[in-house]
């Protein structure tokens, strides 16, 4: 086995370029995902039926199947009704949200309904409606709660995004994959990309604990 570093400059500037389609399809997907997650997590605390049941059911159902069957069904099938044709970075982007909102809405349940109830009780009591005491007493202590769970989020989104390799989305799986093909090499390619993905989990996982101890 002969390790070819050569062949690794030869495809950096792809690779590279695939970082940042990593990394811009995950950060949209955490900004949508959160989003929709904190509406969905909103309507499934409300009291009212008509916003609990459909919010549960979404919440079930992209938790509940395989976040490649999703990016499948809407890159085949959502994009196209809509587009009249196949797009896979806005497949990406869609399907990834759509996943992370099912899970950013539990993080935001559970971070909402972390804070003692006697809060709300005593907002209520001064005069604050139902909107103002979210706004302005639970979410500020919520959100801190929150973080270490969202930082995980998002390292799961960057992860998971090298699914869409399989539509052909150019992000970083995506070349490593045509590295691979064209020089028939299997540890060059795979790695690289190994460590690229290592990178850029392992430093966003400092600057989010440096970022808990600050907050
Ligand atoms: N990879 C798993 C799946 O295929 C989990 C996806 C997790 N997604 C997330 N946004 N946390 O379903």
């Amino acid at each position: 086995m002969d390790f070819r570093f050569d062949i690794i400059l030869d495809y950096l500037p792809l690779l590279l370029k695939g970082t940042l389609w990593t990394i811009g399809i995950s950060i949209l997907s955490i900004c949508f995902g959160s989003v929709l997650g904190l509406a969905v997590g909103l309507g499934k605390m409300s009291h009212r039926g008509y916003l609990r049941w459909p919010t549960s059911m979404y919440v079930n159902f992209f938790r509940g199947t395989p976040l490649l069957v999703q990016i499948l069904l809407v890159h085949f099938g959502v994009v196209p009704l809509f587009l009249g044709s196949t797009n896979p970075i806005i497949a990406s982007i869609v399907a990834l949200s759509l996943n992370s909102a099912g899970y950013m809405a539990e993080i935001f349940r559970a971070g909402i309904q972390s804070i003692d109830k006697g809060q709300t009780e005593a907002a209520h009591s001064l005069g604050m409606t139902h909107f103002q005491t979210m706004k302005s007493v639970i979410l500020p202590q919520a959100i801190k709660r929150m973080i270490p769970p969202f930082g995980n989020e998002f390292i799961v989104l960057i992860k998971d995004s090298s699914l869409f390799a399989i539509i052909a989305a150019p992000e970083l799986m995506y070349w490593s994959n045509a590295m691979r093909s064209q020089y028939f090499k299997v540890w060059e390619p795979y790695l690289t990309a190994a460590l690229i993905y290592f990178i850029l989990t392992y430093s966003l996982s400092k600057l989010l604990s440096y970022i808990e101890r600050r907050v």
